[in-house]
Parts: C-alpha cells; sequence; structure tokens
C-alpha cells in the first residue's frame, strides 16, 4: 500500500516539527510495510512574500488529489495577520469540508502537567470542534473603516445540518471511549446559536440513551478544564470556543507542543489534514526549541485515519516514551534539540509495542 501525503511545511518551527513527523511515519512505513509518497508544498509566508501567491486554486486542486494532507504551520509576523490563515488553512478546511476537527487533550505519563497532581488518568479527554462554520465563515464586513464611525460586523453562521453532523460524529466518539458526551457553549447569552445547538444536542441525545450527556458554558469550561479535567470524555463545541479551549487543554497536557490535532473529512469525499495544534511560534523558530511531539502526533492521528492503526500506535507510543526522557517541554531545557527529539522518536517506533502506552490513544477513534 502506498499513501499519497502532500506536505505543507509552512512557517517558522512548522518545518522544523514536520521534519521530525516525517521520520517517525518513514519508520513506521519500514517497519510495517506500507509506503508514503510525499509531495512538497512550498506555501506560507515566503511564497506570499515572493510571488503574492497564498493558495492557488490548482494547488488546492492537486492537494485534493491526495490521500493527506500533513502541515506544520502557518503565520510569520512579515505578513498581515489572516493573510495566510485564512487563505490557507480555512480555505482548506472549508473546501474540502473537514467539519470535524479532532484535538484530544491526553497527559502521557512522566509529562509534567502545570496542573499540581494531575495524573493520566484524570486527563483523557478528546475535543470535537465544529470546523467550518461559526464566526470562523468570515461573514459580515466594514464600512466607514478608518474614520471615527467606523463600523465592523463579524457574524457567527450555525447551520442546522453543520451542527447536526458534528454533534452525531461526537456522539459516535463518546459511545467508542467512555460513553459520556459534553456540549460546551455559551447558551446563556448566544441565543439564537445557542438554542439551535442545544436543541440539536438534545435531540440526537434522545436517540441515544447510552451516552450520558452534559452541558457546560464556555467560561465555566476554562475553570473545569484546570480543577476537573476527569470530568471529561469527548466534548463537543463550535469553532471559537473550539479553538480557545484547546490552547487551555494543551497547557494542562504539557504544553502546545504536545498537542495534534485532524481536520477530518469523516465522508472521505475529501482529503483530511492534519496538524499540531500549535502555530509558527516565531519566539523561538530556529533555536531547536520546538518540541516535535505535537507533529509526530498528528502524524499518528493520519495514519489512523488512513486505516494503519497499528503504525498509529507505534507513532503514539514512541512520543510516549520519549517525553519523560526530556528536561522539559520546551526551549532549551528540553536536553536535546527538536532533530534529535525526532530521531529518538523514529528510534523508538522501530521497536516500541505497537500498543497504546496509557489508557486510549490518541489516535483517531470512532
Ligand atoms: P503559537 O502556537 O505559534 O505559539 C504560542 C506559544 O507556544 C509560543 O510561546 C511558542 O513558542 C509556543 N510553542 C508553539 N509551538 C511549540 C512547540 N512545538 N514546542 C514548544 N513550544 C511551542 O501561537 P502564536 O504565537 O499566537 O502564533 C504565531 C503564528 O502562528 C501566527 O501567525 C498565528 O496565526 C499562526 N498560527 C498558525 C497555526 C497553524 O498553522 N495551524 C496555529 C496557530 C497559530
Ligand atoms: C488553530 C489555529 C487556527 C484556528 C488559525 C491559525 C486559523 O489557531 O488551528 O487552532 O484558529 O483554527
Ligand atoms: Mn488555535
Amino acid at each position: 500500500m502506498t499513501y499519497r501525503i502532500a506536505v505543507i511545511a509552512g512557517d517558522g518551527v512548522g518545518p522544523e516539527v514536520t521534519a521530525q513527523a516525517r521520520k517517525a511515519m518513514h519508520a513506521a512505513a519500514q517497519r510495517f510495510g506500507f509506503a508514503v509518497d510525499e509531495t512538497e508544498y512550498d506555501l506560507g509566508g515566503r511564497r506570499y512574500l515572493d510571488t503574492g501567491e497564498v493558495l492557488p486554486d490548482s494547488v488546492l486542486e492537486e492537494l485534493r488529489g491526495h490521500d493527506a494532507l500533513l502541515v506544520g504551520a502557518v503565520g510569520t509576523p512579515a505578513v498581515p495577520p489572516g493573510v495566510l490563515e485564512r487563505g490557507l488553512l480555512l480555505k482548506v478546511r472549508f473546501s474540502f469540508d473537514q467539519y470535524v476537527n479532532l484535538r484530544p487533550v491526553k497527559l502521557y505519563p512522566g509529562v509534567p502537567s502545570p496542573i499540581a497532581g494531575l495524573t493520566p488518568e484524570r486527563c483523557d479527554i478528546v475535543m470535537v470542534r465544529e470546523n467550518t462554520e461559526g464566526l470562523y465563515v468570515g461573514a459580515g464586513g466594514a464600512v466607514y473603516t478608518g474614520t471615527p464611525g467606523e463600523v465592523a460586523v463579524q457574524e457567527s453562521l450555525n447551520t442546522r445540518m453543520g451542527v447536526e453532523r458534528v454533534i452525531r460524529d461526537a456522539f459516535a466518539r463518546a459511545r467508542s471511549r467512555r460513553g459520556r458526551l459534553t456540549l460546551c457553549h455559551k447558551t446563556n447569552v448566544l441565543n439564537h446559536a445557542g438554542a439551535l445547538w442545544q436543541r440539536t444536542f438534545d435531540e440526537v441525545a434522545a436517540e441515544m440513551p447510552d451516552v450520558e450527556t452534559d452541558y457546560v458554558h464556555v467560561d465555566a469550561m476554562c475553570l473545569y478544564l484546570v480543577t476537573q479535567p476527569e470530568r471529561f470524555d469527548v466534548v463537543v463545541t463550535d469553532n471559537l470556543f473550539g479553538d480557545i479551549i484547546t490552547d487551555l487543554g494543551a497547557a494542562v497536557q504539557g504544553g502546545l507542543g504536545l498537542a495534534a490535532s485532524g481536520n477530518l473529512n469523516p465522508s472521505g469525499a475529501h482529503p483530511s489534514m492534519f496538524e499540531p495544534v500549535h502555530g509558527s511560534a516565531p519566539d523561538i523558530a530556529g533555536r531547536g526549541w520546538a518540541n516535535p511531539a505535537a507533529a509526530v502526533l498528528s502524524a499518528a492521528m493520519c495514519l489512523a485515519h488512513l486505516g494503519e492503526d497499528d503504525a498509529a500506535q507505534a507513532l503514539e507510543g514512541a512520543v510516549a516514551a520519549v517525553l519523560p526522557t526530556l528536561g522539559a517541554m520546551a526551549g532549551d531545557g528540553m536536553g536535546y534539540s527538536t532533530d534529535e527529539i525526532g530521531d529518538r522518536i523514529a528510534a523508538a517506533v522501530a521497536d516500541v509495542s505497537p500498543t497504546a502506552p496509557a489508557s486510549a490513544p490518541a489516535a483517531e477513534q470512532r
């Protein structure tokens, strides 16, 4: 079996961590008897500054022909905010209808969490973030720009179809895990969108009485994620809330360098895209200070999505084996460079037992 993977390493630490994900994938391919045929796409800040291009439609069509996309990060201080983020990442998420953004929040054994005394048993969550609607669609407009009378409107779009499909996906995941699903929203203030989300959630819940359901406002979620992460199994939420609470989740699980994500097109009609939760980290780029675990775990989610479950678990097991040997989870305190950590993970992929370490695999679960 040969998988065609499009690689967009991107900006800042993107290329540094993506190189490590590729090494780990190659080690797994060799061990488990499949091949990866990678095509590198030179997209991101430099391409934009050189040519004015972000993601030409012809390139989008080429990406569509792949089995999956592996992305590092895009965004650089040299380019105005949003140009690359909207023009590349959101364009791919929307064009390929990647409506599920799956973001595990899992504390691995031996990884220090900023939450004192937190144990892996208490922190094993899957966040399901709606990925094609909400405030991200760019609806709205501005008038009188640059004058004292300037008006800006940014609207959140929520469709019954879009809300229901992501909620159904989250219910299916809860069923295959510990059977608990939490809706996270702000129904006490967002009367229109909140009502649609809550009603849809309740209607789907009535079909699945075996799943225990719960509701938490997004502000309270920020409290509970820190004080009682064990409350949560699967969490479903809208696009912007999901963006924000998954950075908080990343902090709880040891840092942004450990947080993986998959932008999934569950129907398989278009390719899915796998990338760390973190961005291009311009503050540490070029120094070998980025933790590549998030990129490798995202590649593990990619392999799971392609059906290579043993390989996915080997990648996760290798990351779990290497993380406790680091002096810190980011920066020069790690004790090894990004590249050295990647070498150690790839070496571990070759001989780690292909069984997930702690409880459930971070890899995609349904
Ligand atoms: P960021 O995620 O790049 O960095 C936030 C903090 O986390 C920084 O202190 C950084 O050093 C640290 N960090 C990030 N990745 C790390 C890693 N692998 N190991 C150790 N530490 C790590 O967020 P930001 O600074 O707000 O954004 C920088 C740029 O990245 C912006 O242009 C933003 O739009 C973009 N961005 C892109 C993506 C993406 O491509 N998926 C995601 C988030 C942000
Ligand atoms: C993420 C990022 C993106 C988002 C940006 C860069 C468009 O923050 O993947 O979490 O907001 O979804
Ligand atoms: Mn984000």
